[in-house]
């Protein structure tokens, strides 16, 4: 494996630009190809089979731009892909759910935890879980916020609808007296601001994108796999693709990453 190869990050769509900016920042050396899967978006609301194939086509796709590593970007494919995908190919591939866990018990004063997040990553359980298994004492609510991803990927992250449908979604965890609120879904870190007013300033806001990127720096320098090469101004360090609306995407991601993206190719991503 070269260790000069880049590092492939995929979400369903923009959110996961939250932790390739994470990325970015903690190791700027570092290439990158991120995969943002806009003609199928969400994923929060389809079945665990359906989630599966999804990762699968786009790990495939990722391995022929021959990546050294990959990090599903989006709390979803996590928790219903990783365990199956992590056996099938063979690539370092890590999520970003652990993170997010560890980062929440760690900062959590009186036990009791939120998580916002989509349909499946609540549905399935995996954030109690994890959490759990580190202290069984950790009361965690999770609270699925479908409507929040359509919102970002429409743009609308300061607007006075979202303000109201974060009202109502988060009035059940401030009943519940939690001190921490994982953002359990990478679409979410981008309506940071509004959570936050609605939460109040008592309540930590856990972004796992931070705790991801720690993680993924680990396991390179274990695998003997971080880049050697000194920063690169070449256009094509952050390569950018995308199964549908590749100009939308473009200025999206610009808005978000630390440096203008030049172009986002469009890939038929239901051929891999
Ligand atoms: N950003 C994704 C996540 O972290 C998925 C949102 C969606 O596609 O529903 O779960």
């Amino acid at each position: 494996m070269d260790r000069n190869a880049p590092i492939g990050v995929f979400d369903s769509g923009v959110g996961g630009l939250t932790v390739a900016r994470e990325i970015i920042r903690q190791m700027p050396d570092e290439r990158l190809v991120y995969f943002g899967d806009t003609a199928r978006v969400p994923y929060g609301s389809k079945s665990r089979e359906t989630v599966i194939r999804y990762s699968r086509q786009i790990i495939r796709f990722l391995l022929t731009k021959n990546v050294k590593a990959i990090v599903i970007a989006c709390n979803t494919a996590s928790a219903y892909a990783l365990e199956t995908v992590e056996k099938e190919f063979d690539v370092p591939i890590i999520g970003v759910i652990k993170a997010g866990a560890v980062a929440a018990v760690r900062a959590t004063r009186n036990g009791k935890i939120g998580v916002i997040g989509t349909e499946g990553t609540i549905g399935s359980g995996i954030y109690t879980e994890v959490m759990k298994q580190m202290n069984p004492d950790i009361e965690v609510t999770g609270k699925a916020c479908p409507l929040f991803c359509p919102l970002v990927e429409e743009g609308l992250l300061h607007d006075s609808v979202t303000d109201e449908i974060a009202s109502r979604y988060l009035s059940e965890l401030k009943g519940r007296f939690i001190d921490t609120l994982v953002l359990g879904c990478t679409h979410y870190p981008l309506l940071r601001s509004t959570v936050g007013r609605i939460m109040g300033g008592d309540v930590t806001l856990v972004n796992p994108a931070y705790e991801t990127a720690l993680e993924l720096k680990a396991l390179l320098a274990e695998k003997e796999l971080a880049c050697g090469c000194a920063e690169d101004p070449a256009a094509d360090k952050y390569r950018f693709y995308v199964s549908d609306l590749a100009e939308k995407f473009t200025a999206f991601a610009t808005s978000i990453l630390p440096r203008q993206v030049k172009e986002t190719e469009k890939i038929p991503i239901e051929e891999y």
